[in-house]
Protein backbone atom coordinates (compact mmCIF):
# COMPACT_ATOMS: atom_id res chain seq x y z
CA UNK A 1 0.00 0.00 0.00
CA UNK A 2 2.89 2.59 -0.71
CA UNK A 3 3.30 2.88 -4.26
CA UNK A 4 2.53 6.90 -5.02
CA UNK A 5 2.07 7.57 -8.62
CA UNK A 6 2.19 11.58 -9.05
CA UNK A 7 0.49 12.85 -12.43
CA UNK A 8 1.38 16.72 -12.83
CA UNK A 9 -0.20 19.52 -15.20
CA UNK A 10 0.45 23.00 -15.93
CA UNK A 11 3.80 24.38 -15.33
CA UNK A 12 7.06 24.16 -14.12
CA UNK A 13 6.34 25.59 -10.94
CA UNK A 14 3.75 22.28 -10.41
CA UNK A 15 6.76 20.29 -11.64
CA UNK A 16 8.96 21.55 -9.24
CA UNK A 17 6.20 21.34 -6.57
CA UNK A 18 5.66 17.39 -7.08
CA UNK A 19 9.28 16.47 -6.99
CA UNK A 20 9.79 18.48 -3.49
CA UNK A 21 6.67 15.98 -2.55
CA UNK A 22 8.18 13.21 -4.09
CA UNK A 23 11.17 13.61 -2.18
CA UNK A 24 9.66 14.01 1.32
CA UNK A 25 7.34 10.86 0.46
CA UNK A 26 10.13 8.76 -0.26
CA UNK A 27 12.01 10.09 2.89
CA UNK A 28 8.51 8.81 4.20
CA UNK A 29 9.09 5.16 3.22
CA UNK A 30 6.76 5.37 -0.06
CA UNK A 31 7.65 4.38 -3.43
CA UNK A 32 7.77 7.09 -6.22
CA UNK A 33 6.23 5.02 -9.53
CA UNK A 34 6.55 5.96 -12.89
CA UNK A 35 4.17 3.68 -14.14
CA UNK A 36 0.33 4.73 -12.89
CA UNK A 37 -1.07 1.25 -13.26
CA UNK A 38 1.05 -0.27 -10.62
CA UNK A 39 0.39 2.47 -8.14
CA UNK A 40 -2.09 2.37 -4.72
CA UNK A 41 -1.88 5.91 -4.53
CA UNK A 42 -1.89 8.39 -7.24
CA UNK A 43 -1.90 12.32 -7.08
CA UNK A 44 -2.95 14.89 -8.94
CA UNK A 45 -1.14 18.13 -8.81
CA UNK A 46 -3.17 20.24 -10.77
CA UNK A 47 -3.26 23.37 -12.99
CA UNK A 48 -6.10 26.21 -12.95
CA UNK A 49 -4.80 28.20 -15.76
CA UNK A 50 -7.35 27.73 -18.14
CA UNK A 51 -10.58 25.78 -18.16
CA UNK A 52 -8.99 23.45 -20.52
CA UNK A 53 -6.64 22.40 -17.53
CA UNK A 54 -9.09 21.77 -15.18
CA UNK A 55 -11.17 19.75 -17.35
CA UNK A 56 -8.73 17.36 -17.43
CA UNK A 57 -8.06 17.14 -14.40
CA UNK A 58 -11.33 16.71 -13.93
CA UNK A 59 -11.87 13.86 -16.54
CA UNK A 60 -8.92 11.89 -14.50
CA UNK A 61 -10.17 12.32 -11.28
CA UNK A 62 -13.28 10.57 -13.00
CA UNK A 63 -11.42 7.38 -14.18
CA UNK A 64 -9.53 7.05 -10.73
CA UNK A 65 -12.96 7.08 -8.90
CA UNK A 66 -13.68 3.97 -11.23
CA UNK A 67 -10.73 2.14 -9.95
CA UNK A 68 -11.33 3.13 -6.90
CA UNK A 69 -14.88 1.70 -7.11
CA UNK A 70 -13.14 -1.78 -8.20
CA UNK A 71 -10.41 -1.72 -5.66
CA UNK A 72 -11.48 0.36 -2.84
CA UNK A 73 -8.15 -0.02 -1.10
CA UNK A 74 -6.99 2.83 -3.67
CA UNK A 75 -6.22 6.15 -2.97
CA UNK A 76 -6.40 9.02 -4.67
CA UNK A 77 -6.05 12.77 -4.19
CA UNK A 78 -6.06 16.38 -6.19
CA UNK A 79 -3.26 19.01 -5.05
CA UNK A 80 -2.23 22.32 -5.84
CA UNK A 81 -3.72 25.28 -7.79
CA UNK A 82 -7.75 23.71 -8.57
CA UNK A 83 -7.94 22.09 -5.25
CA UNK A 84 -7.18 25.47 -3.98
CA UNK A 85 -9.05 26.81 -6.81
CA UNK A 86 -12.39 25.11 -6.73
CA UNK A 87 -12.12 23.84 -2.50
CA UNK A 88 -14.72 22.13 -1.70
CA UNK A 89 -16.84 21.98 -4.66
CA UNK A 90 -14.60 19.84 -6.16
CA UNK A 91 -16.13 17.28 -4.18
CA UNK A 92 -18.96 17.53 -5.83
CA UNK A 93 -17.50 16.07 -8.96
CA UNK A 94 -15.46 14.12 -7.30
CA UNK A 95 -16.81 12.61 -4.17
CA UNK A 96 -14.77 9.59 -3.82
CA UNK A 97 -11.84 12.04 -3.23
CA UNK A 98 -9.10 10.60 -0.30
CA UNK A 99 -7.35 13.82 -0.61
CA UNK A 100 -8.01 17.37 -1.39
CA UNK A 101 -4.73 19.93 -0.37
CA UNK A 102 -3.91 23.19 -1.81
CA UNK A 103 -1.25 25.16 -2.95
CA UNK A 104 0.60 26.16 0.86
CA UNK A 105 -0.08 22.77 1.95
CA UNK A 106 2.37 20.34 -0.16
CA UNK A 107 4.56 19.27 2.94
CA UNK A 108 1.78 17.82 4.52
CA UNK A 109 0.60 14.97 2.19
CA UNK A 110 2.79 12.84 3.61
CA UNK A 111 1.47 12.75 7.16
CA UNK A 112 -2.23 12.83 5.35
CA UNK A 113 -1.45 9.66 3.27
CA UNK A 114 0.14 8.41 6.36
CA UNK A 115 -3.30 8.72 7.59
CA UNK A 116 -5.22 7.36 5.24
CA UNK A 117 -3.46 4.27 4.69
CA UNK A 118 -3.83 3.58 8.32
CA UNK A 119 -7.61 4.47 8.29
CA UNK A 120 -7.67 2.21 5.31
CA UNK A 121 -7.02 -0.75 7.27
CA UNK A 122 -9.63 -0.47 9.65
CA UNK A 123 -13.44 -0.29 8.80
CA UNK A 124 -15.15 2.07 6.81
CA UNK A 125 -13.93 4.67 4.25
CA UNK A 126 -12.57 8.39 6.19
CA UNK A 127 -14.10 10.95 4.96
CA UNK A 128 -12.23 13.44 2.27
CA UNK A 129 -8.85 14.69 3.71
CA UNK A 130 -8.87 18.29 2.94
CA UNK A 131 -6.51 21.04 3.41
CA UNK A 132 -6.89 24.48 1.74
CA UNK A 133 -5.37 26.65 4.72
CA UNK A 134 -2.84 29.47 3.98
CA UNK A 135 0.51 28.94 6.30
CA UNK A 136 2.63 31.10 7.14
CA UNK A 137 6.50 29.80 5.94
CA UNK A 138 4.95 27.32 3.23
CA UNK A 139 7.33 29.12 0.87
CA UNK A 140 9.92 27.84 2.61
CA UNK A 141 9.06 23.76 2.12
CA UNK A 142 9.39 23.45 -1.31
CA UNK A 143 12.72 22.81 -1.53
CA UNK A 144 13.54 18.99 -1.33
CA UNK A 145 15.11 17.33 -4.53
CA UNK A 146 14.04 14.26 -5.82
CA UNK A 147 15.74 11.67 -8.59
CA UNK A 148 14.18 8.52 -9.65
CA UNK A 149 15.84 5.50 -8.46
CA UNK A 150 19.03 4.61 -10.92
CA UNK A 151 19.01 7.33 -12.14
CA UNK A 152 21.60 10.15 -12.28
CA UNK A 153 21.27 13.64 -10.46
CA UNK A 154 20.14 15.62 -13.87
CA UNK A 155 21.84 18.44 -15.33
CA UNK A 156 19.45 21.12 -15.10
CA UNK A 157 17.68 21.97 -11.83
CA UNK A 158 15.12 23.81 -10.69
CA UNK A 159 15.07 25.81 -7.32
CA UNK A 160 11.92 27.75 -5.75
CA UNK A 161 12.46 30.85 -4.64
CA UNK A 162 9.15 32.64 -3.78
CA UNK A 163 5.76 32.08 -3.88
CA UNK A 164 2.32 33.97 -5.05
CA UNK A 165 2.16 37.05 -6.94
CA UNK A 166 0.53 40.65 -5.67
CA UNK A 167 0.03 41.59 -9.52
CA UNK A 168 -4.30 40.82 -10.00
CA UNK A 169 -4.02 40.98 -14.02
CA UNK A 170 -7.11 40.84 -14.19
CA UNK A 171 -7.42 37.33 -16.37
CA UNK A 172 -5.55 35.67 -13.89
CA UNK A 173 -6.31 33.06 -11.66
CA UNK A 174 -2.83 32.52 -10.10
CA UNK A 175 -3.19 35.55 -6.90
CA UNK A 176 -6.24 33.59 -5.86
CA UNK A 177 -4.39 29.94 -6.29
CA UNK A 178 -0.70 30.87 -5.05
CA UNK A 179 -1.68 33.64 -2.56
CA UNK A 180 0.52 36.93 -1.80
CA UNK A 181 3.89 37.22 -2.74
CA UNK A 182 6.18 34.77 -0.04
CA UNK A 183 10.12 34.97 -0.47
CA UNK A 184 12.56 32.82 0.69
CA UNK A 185 15.79 33.99 2.32
CA UNK A 186 18.80 34.31 0.05
CA UNK A 187 20.95 32.13 2.64
CA UNK A 188 18.71 28.93 2.32
CA UNK A 189 18.34 29.58 -1.69
CA UNK A 190 22.27 30.21 -2.17
CA UNK A 191 22.90 26.71 -0.06
CA UNK A 192 20.01 25.04 -1.83
CA UNK A 193 21.99 25.80 -5.50
CA UNK A 194 25.65 24.84 -4.02
CA UNK A 195 24.22 21.36 -2.97
CA UNK A 196 22.51 20.93 -6.11
CA UNK A 197 25.63 21.49 -8.72
CA UNK A 198 27.52 19.85 -5.72
CA UNK A 199 25.36 16.89 -6.76
CA UNK A 200 26.03 17.78 -10.63
CA UNK A 201 23.64 20.65 -11.59
CA UNK A 202 25.39 22.83 -14.15
CA UNK A 203 22.09 24.77 -14.53
CA UNK A 204 19.54 26.17 -12.42
CA UNK A 205 16.46 27.79 -12.95
CA UNK A 206 14.84 29.88 -10.09
CA UNK A 207 11.12 29.47 -9.95
CA UNK A 208 8.26 31.65 -8.86
CA UNK A 209 5.24 33.13 -10.43
CA UNK A 210 6.70 36.32 -10.36
CA UNK A 211 10.55 36.52 -9.64
CA UNK A 212 11.00 39.67 -10.36
CA UNK A 213 9.32 40.67 -7.25
CA UNK A 214 11.47 38.42 -5.46
CA UNK A 215 12.31 39.55 -1.97
CA UNK A 216 11.01 43.18 -2.68
CA UNK A 217 8.99 43.49 0.60
CA UNK A 218 11.56 40.79 2.81
CA UNK A 219 14.93 42.11 1.88
CA UNK A 220 16.63 45.73 1.12
CA UNK A 221 17.91 47.04 -2.09
CA UNK A 222 21.45 47.35 -1.95
CA UNK A 223 23.78 49.71 -3.92
CA UNK A 224 20.39 50.26 -6.14
CA UNK A 225 20.04 46.60 -6.80
CA UNK A 226 16.69 44.86 -6.59
CA UNK A 227 17.05 41.72 -3.78
CA UNK A 228 16.27 39.73 -7.30
CA UNK A 229 19.41 41.11 -8.80
CA UNK A 230 21.04 40.59 -5.49
CA UNK A 231 20.11 36.79 -5.66
CA UNK A 232 21.27 36.30 -9.34
CA UNK A 233 24.65 37.34 -8.27
CA UNK A 234 24.82 35.56 -5.97
CA UNK A 235 24.18 32.53 -7.67
CA UNK A 236 26.60 33.54 -10.26
CA UNK A 237 29.49 33.20 -8.06
CA UNK A 238 28.83 29.40 -7.63
CA UNK A 239 31.91 28.34 -9.79
CA UNK A 240 31.02 24.89 -10.89
CA UNK A 241 27.76 26.65 -12.14
CA UNK A 242 27.41 27.19 -15.88
CA UNK A 243 24.01 28.62 -16.84
CA UNK A 244 21.63 30.38 -14.31
CA UNK A 245 18.18 31.08 -15.61
CA UNK A 246 14.46 32.50 -14.13
CA UNK A 247 10.96 32.00 -14.86
CA UNK A 248 8.49 33.73 -15.24
CA UNK A 249 9.44 37.78 -14.38
CA UNK A 250 7.19 40.57 -15.36
CA UNK A 251 8.05 43.11 -17.86
CA UNK A 252 7.77 45.69 -14.91
CA UNK A 253 10.11 43.92 -13.39
CA UNK A 254 12.96 44.95 -15.03
CA UNK A 255 14.25 47.68 -13.91
CA UNK A 256 17.91 49.25 -15.19
CA UNK A 257 19.67 46.59 -12.79
CA UNK A 258 18.58 43.47 -13.84
CA UNK A 259 19.04 44.73 -17.34
CA UNK A 260 22.36 45.58 -16.64
CA UNK A 261 22.84 42.08 -15.28
CA UNK A 262 22.32 40.34 -19.09
CA UNK A 263 25.44 42.39 -19.79
CA UNK A 264 27.78 41.95 -16.38
CA UNK A 265 26.54 38.40 -15.74
CA UNK A 266 27.44 35.89 -18.57
CA UNK A 267 25.78 33.09 -17.07
CA UNK A 268 22.20 34.53 -17.86
CA UNK A 269 23.60 33.12 -21.28
CA UNK A 270 21.10 34.85 -24.49
CA UNK A 271 17.81 34.24 -23.57
CA UNK A 272 14.63 36.04 -21.21
CA UNK A 273 11.01 35.00 -21.02
CA UNK A 274 9.47 38.29 -21.34
CA UNK A 275 5.92 38.08 -21.29
CA UNK A 276 3.50 40.69 -23.48
CA UNK A 277 0.28 39.25 -23.30
CA UNK A 278 -0.79 41.90 -25.40
CA UNK A 279 0.62 44.67 -28.01
CA UNK A 280 -2.63 46.83 -27.80
CA UNK A 281 -2.52 49.56 -25.11
CA UNK A 282 -6.33 49.51 -24.51
CA UNK A 283 -5.97 45.43 -23.90
CA UNK A 284 -3.14 45.89 -21.56
CA UNK A 285 -4.85 48.57 -19.89
CA UNK A 286 -8.14 46.33 -19.32
CA UNK A 287 -5.73 43.22 -18.67
CA UNK A 288 -3.92 45.75 -15.56
CA UNK A 289 -0.55 45.04 -16.88
CA UNK A 290 1.16 48.11 -15.99
CA UNK A 291 3.45 48.75 -19.14
CA UNK A 292 2.58 50.22 -22.93
CA UNK A 293 3.67 48.48 -26.01
CA UNK A 294 5.72 51.47 -26.38
CA UNK A 295 7.52 50.75 -22.88
CA UNK A 296 8.00 47.21 -23.63
CA UNK A 297 9.80 48.12 -27.03
CA UNK A 298 12.06 50.17 -25.46
CA UNK A 299 12.90 47.47 -23.27
CA UNK A 300 13.79 45.05 -25.55
CA UNK A 301 15.71 47.63 -27.19
CA UNK A 302 17.67 48.11 -23.90
CA UNK A 303 17.79 44.58 -22.98
CA UNK A 304 19.41 43.49 -26.50
CA UNK A 305 21.72 46.57 -26.23
CA UNK A 306 23.14 44.96 -22.86
CA UNK A 307 22.97 41.54 -24.57
CA UNK A 308 22.79 41.88 -28.91
CA UNK A 309 22.49 38.11 -29.21
CA UNK A 310 19.69 37.86 -27.01
CA UNK A 311 16.70 35.36 -28.10
CA UNK A 312 13.31 36.45 -26.66
CA UNK A 313 10.20 34.33 -25.65
CA UNK A 314 6.82 35.79 -24.76
CA UNK A 315 3.44 34.71 -23.47
CA UNK A 316 0.41 36.25 -25.43
CA UNK A 317 -3.00 36.06 -25.08
CA UNK A 318 -5.46 36.38 -28.19
CA UNK A 319 -9.40 36.86 -27.50
CA UNK A 320 -9.34 38.61 -23.68
CA UNK A 321 -12.84 40.40 -23.93
CA UNK A 322 -13.27 43.79 -25.83
CA UNK A 323 -10.22 42.78 -28.25
CA UNK A 324 -10.91 44.13 -31.45
CA UNK A 325 -9.45 43.87 -34.62
CA UNK A 326 -7.51 46.71 -34.84
CA UNK A 327 -6.39 45.77 -31.27
CA UNK A 328 -5.16 42.29 -32.31
CA UNK A 329 -3.40 43.91 -35.32
CA UNK A 330 -1.61 45.76 -33.04
CA UNK A 331 -0.11 42.53 -31.56
CA UNK A 332 0.75 40.97 -34.91
CA UNK A 333 2.42 44.12 -35.35
CA UNK A 334 4.42 44.21 -32.02
CA UNK A 335 5.16 40.59 -32.73
CA UNK A 336 6.62 40.69 -35.43
CA UNK A 337 8.49 44.34 -34.73
CA UNK A 338 10.19 42.54 -31.69
CA UNK A 339 10.71 38.71 -33.55
CA UNK A 340 10.05 36.36 -31.14
CA UNK A 341 11.64 33.33 -31.51
CA UNK A 342 9.61 31.46 -29.08
CA UNK A 343 5.91 32.20 -27.81
CA UNK A 344 3.54 30.23 -25.44
CA UNK A 345 0.11 31.86 -27.57
CA UNK A 346 -3.10 31.23 -25.28
CA UNK A 347 -6.31 31.40 -26.01
CA UNK A 348 -8.25 33.86 -23.62
CA UNK A 349 -10.19 31.66 -21.02
CA UNK A 350 -12.74 32.91 -18.62
CA UNK A 351 -11.54 32.34 -15.29
CA UNK A 352 -14.78 32.58 -12.58
CA UNK A 353 -13.63 35.26 -9.68
CA UNK A 354 -11.20 36.77 -11.66
CA UNK A 355 -12.29 40.66 -12.67
CA UNK A 356 -12.23 39.45 -16.69
CA UNK A 357 -15.02 37.88 -15.94
CA UNK A 358 -17.10 40.38 -15.45
CA UNK A 359 -15.91 42.10 -18.61
CA UNK A 360 -18.31 43.00 -21.65
CA UNK A 361 -17.28 42.10 -25.71
CA UNK A 362 -16.65 38.34 -25.46
CA UNK A 363 -14.56 37.47 -28.45
CA UNK A 364 -15.92 34.21 -30.48
CA UNK A 365 -14.18 31.47 -30.38
CA UNK A 366 -13.21 31.07 -34.12
CA UNK A 367 -12.25 34.81 -33.73
CA UNK A 368 -9.88 33.23 -31.20
CA UNK A 369 -9.22 30.07 -33.34
CA UNK A 370 -7.99 32.73 -36.32
CA UNK A 371 -5.67 35.08 -34.46
CA UNK A 372 -4.01 32.32 -32.70
CA UNK A 373 -3.60 30.15 -35.76
CA UNK A 374 -2.35 33.69 -37.16
CA UNK A 375 0.34 33.97 -34.50
CA UNK A 376 1.72 30.35 -34.56
CA UNK A 377 2.21 30.71 -38.43
CA UNK A 378 4.43 33.49 -37.72
CA UNK A 379 5.85 32.37 -35.07
CA UNK A 380 7.10 29.25 -36.83
CA UNK A 381 8.24 31.28 -39.79
CA UNK A 382 10.11 33.24 -37.78
CA UNK A 383 11.96 30.37 -35.44
CA UNK A 384 12.57 28.66 -38.76
CA UNK A 385 14.58 31.79 -39.93
CA UNK A 386 16.31 32.51 -36.97
CA UNK A 387 17.19 28.10 -36.88
CA UNK A 388 18.49 28.83 -40.38
CA UNK A 389 20.91 31.36 -39.94
CA UNK A 390 23.00 29.06 -37.64
CA UNK A 391 23.57 26.93 -39.82
CA UNK A 392 27.24 26.37 -39.88
CA UNK A 393 27.84 28.60 -36.78
CA UNK A 394 29.53 27.12 -33.23
CA UNK A 395 27.05 26.75 -30.87
CA UNK A 396 28.14 26.82 -27.13
CA UNK A 397 25.85 23.64 -25.89
CA UNK A 398 25.10 22.78 -22.79
CA UNK A 399 24.73 18.67 -22.64
CA UNK A 400 21.66 17.52 -20.75
CA UNK A 401 21.20 14.34 -21.87
CA UNK A 402 20.60 11.68 -24.39
CA UNK A 403 18.04 12.77 -26.64
CA UNK A 404 14.73 11.35 -26.82
CA UNK A 405 13.90 11.46 -30.72
CA UNK A 406 16.21 9.78 -32.38
CA UNK A 407 17.34 7.69 -29.39
CA UNK A 408 20.97 6.82 -29.36
CA UNK A 409 22.14 10.79 -29.55
CA UNK A 410 22.70 13.65 -27.11
CA UNK A 411 20.71 16.76 -26.23
CA UNK A 412 21.59 20.09 -25.00
CA UNK A 413 20.79 23.75 -25.41
CA UNK A 414 22.77 26.49 -27.13
CA UNK A 415 22.96 30.26 -25.04
CA UNK A 416 20.08 30.98 -26.48
CA UNK A 417 17.94 28.05 -25.15
CA UNK A 418 17.45 26.69 -28.00
CA UNK A 419 17.38 22.41 -28.27
CA UNK A 420 20.66 20.82 -30.33
CA UNK A 421 20.62 17.50 -30.91
CA UNK A 422 24.19 15.62 -31.81
CA UNK A 423 26.47 12.80 -31.96
CA UNK A 424 28.55 12.31 -28.35
CA UNK A 425 29.38 10.04 -25.95
CA UNK A 426 27.81 10.04 -22.61
CA UNK A 427 30.54 11.55 -20.82
CA UNK A 428 29.86 14.88 -22.14
CA UNK A 429 26.90 15.25 -19.48
CA UNK A 430 26.86 18.16 -17.84
CA UNK A 431 29.97 19.79 -20.02
CA UNK A 432 29.97 22.62 -22.37
CA UNK A 433 30.94 21.23 -25.75
CA UNK A 434 31.36 23.34 -29.16
CA UNK A 435 28.89 21.58 -31.16
CA UNK A 436 29.04 23.19 -35.32
CA UNK A 437 25.24 23.35 -36.48
CA UNK A 438 24.15 20.98 -39.63
CA UNK A 439 20.28 21.09 -39.89
CA UNK A 440 17.77 23.49 -38.56
CA UNK A 441 14.20 22.32 -37.68
CA UNK A 442 11.48 24.87 -36.55
CA UNK A 443 11.81 23.09 -32.64
CA UNK A 444 15.15 21.86 -33.26
CA UNK A 445 19.06 22.58 -33.87
CA UNK A 446 20.82 19.36 -35.04
CA UNK A 447 24.76 19.52 -35.41
CA UNK A 448 27.98 17.73 -34.58
CA UNK A 449 31.29 17.82 -32.45
CA UNK A 450 33.32 20.51 -33.26
CA UNK A 451 36.53 21.33 -31.95
CA UNK A 452 37.13 25.36 -31.21
CA UNK A 453 38.90 26.82 -34.07
CA UNK A 454 41.46 28.35 -31.74
CA UNK A 455 42.06 28.65 -27.91
CA UNK A 456 39.53 31.11 -26.93
CA UNK A 457 37.70 31.68 -29.94
CA UNK A 458 34.77 29.46 -28.14
CA UNK A 459 34.85 31.39 -24.59
CA UNK A 460 32.79 29.54 -22.49
CA UNK A 461 30.64 30.63 -19.51
CA UNK A 462 31.74 29.04 -16.71
CA UNK A 463 35.59 29.93 -17.76
CA UNK A 464 34.93 32.96 -18.64
CA UNK A 465 33.44 33.91 -14.72
CA UNK A 466 35.71 31.36 -13.02
N1 LIG B 1 3.46 35.10 -13.91
C1 LIG B 1 3.57 34.97 -15.29
C2 LIG B 1 2.74 33.85 -15.89
C3 LIG B 1 1.42 33.45 -15.34
S1 LIG B 1 0.48 32.17 -16.14
C4 LIG B 1 3.39 36.34 -15.99
O1 LIG B 1 3.59 37.37 -15.41
O2 LIG B 1 3.09 36.42 -17.16
C5 LIG B 1 1.27 31.83 -17.67
C6 LIG B 1 0.57 32.43 -18.84
O3 LIG B 1 -0.73 31.90 -19.01
C7 LIG B 1 0.36 33.92 -18.74
O4 LIG B 1 1.52 34.64 -19.04
C8 LIG B 1 -0.75 34.14 -19.72
O5 LIG B 1 -0.26 34.38 -21.01
C9 LIG B 1 -1.51 32.83 -19.71
N2 LIG B 1 -2.81 32.97 -19.02
C10 LIG B 1 -3.02 33.31 -17.74
N3 LIG B 1 -4.35 33.39 -17.48
C11 LIG B 1 -4.98 33.10 -18.65
C12 LIG B 1 -6.35 33.02 -19.03
N4 LIG B 1 -7.34 33.29 -18.18
N5 LIG B 1 -6.62 32.69 -20.32
C13 LIG B 1 -5.63 32.43 -21.21
N6 LIG B 1 -4.33 32.49 -20.89
C14 LIG B 1 -3.99 32.82 -19.63
FE1 LIG C 1 -0.78 36.13 -13.17
FE2 LIG C 1 -0.12 38.55 -13.79
FE3 LIG C 1 0.85 37.45 -11.61
S1 LIG C 1 -0.21 36.83 -15.19
S2 LIG C 1 0.93 35.29 -12.08
S3 LIG C 1 -1.27 37.96 -11.97
S4 LIG C 1 1.92 38.83 -13.03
Amino acid sequence: MNRVHIKTYGCQMNARDSEAVAALLRERGYAIVADEAEADIVLLNTCAIRDLAEQRAIGKGHHLAKRKRRNPRFLFGVLGCMAQNRGLELLDRLPDLDLLVGTQKFHRVPDYLDQLTAAGRGSGRPATLVDLEAEEGSQNTIRDHFTAEGEESPVTAYVSIMQGCNMNCTFCIVPKTRGPERSRPPDEIVREAEELVARGAREITLLGQIVTSYGRREFPAVGGKTPFVQLLERLHGIPELARLRFTSPHPSGFKRDLVAAFRELPKLGHYVHLPVQSGANTVLRAMHRPYTRESYLRLVEDLRAAQPELWISTDIIVGFPGETDEDFAATRELFTTVGFEMAYIFKYSTRTGTPAAELPGPVPEEVKEARNQELLALLERRSLARHRELIGTTQEVLVEGPAKRPAGRLMGRNRGYRKVVFDGPEELLGRLVPVRITRATVATLEGELAEPAAPGELTFSSQRSA
